[in-house]
């Protein structure tokens, strides 16, 4: 296989941005900027993630089986910057962001446009990354876009000429 088309045509894949949220209840919270990230199934509401398997938020999924998706908005892409880094909560705050508690305990950003609240059904353990199936069990619309709902919503493409995660 030739590498650099590999890389090229991998990226072409278009992607949003999300923050993925964890809390074990034991001081331990994640918050990770996502992009593998696409909804597979209606009924029940599945969505699959890659999720970097040597990662602190990784290891909170693992043992919760509980996450949330924190959507961002086209203006947000300062906090996609800000979960490149592993979180740190203090003062209320996860790395400075008020946040509140899901009904399935992990943390909503409180300033994302819209969150799902996610229940892990399978771990496919392949690769760098592992692929989380999950089950969505609660939406919150906190910004009801005005137009398509995917418009309203940050890309990978927004993030600049030379930021990708993929290839
Ligand atoms: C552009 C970009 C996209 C990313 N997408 C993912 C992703 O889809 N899945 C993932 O696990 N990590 C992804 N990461 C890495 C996480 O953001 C990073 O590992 C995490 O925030 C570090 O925190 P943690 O180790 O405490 O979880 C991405 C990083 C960048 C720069």
């Amino acid at each position: 296989m030739n590498a650099d088309a590999k890389k090229t045509v991998l990226r072409m894949i278009p992607y949003g941005i999300y923050v993925l949220t964890a809390d074990d209840g034991k001081g331990n919270v994640a918050a990770a900027t996502v992009n593998w990230v696409t909804q597979s199934a209606f009924g029940p509401p599945l969505v699959v993630v890659g999720v970097k398997a040597d990662s602190g938020a990784y290891k909170i999924v693992q043992s919760t089986r509980k996450f949330v998706l924190n959507m961002l908005g086209k203006d947000q892409k300062g906090l996609a910057f800000t979960f490149f880094k592993p979180a740190s909560v203090s003062e209320g705050k996860i790395s400075g962001q008020p946040y509140h508690l899901a009904a399935n305990g992990a943390p909503i950003l409180t300033e994302a446009p819209g969150a799902i609240e996610c229940s892990v059904t399978a771990i496919v353990e392949q690769g760098d990354h592992h692929v989380v199936v999950a089950e969505v069990t609660e939406a919150h619309l906190m910004k009801p876009p005005a137009g398509r709902p995917d418009n309203a919503i940050l890309e990978m493409k927004d993030l600049g000429d030379t930021v990708f995660y993929g290839g």
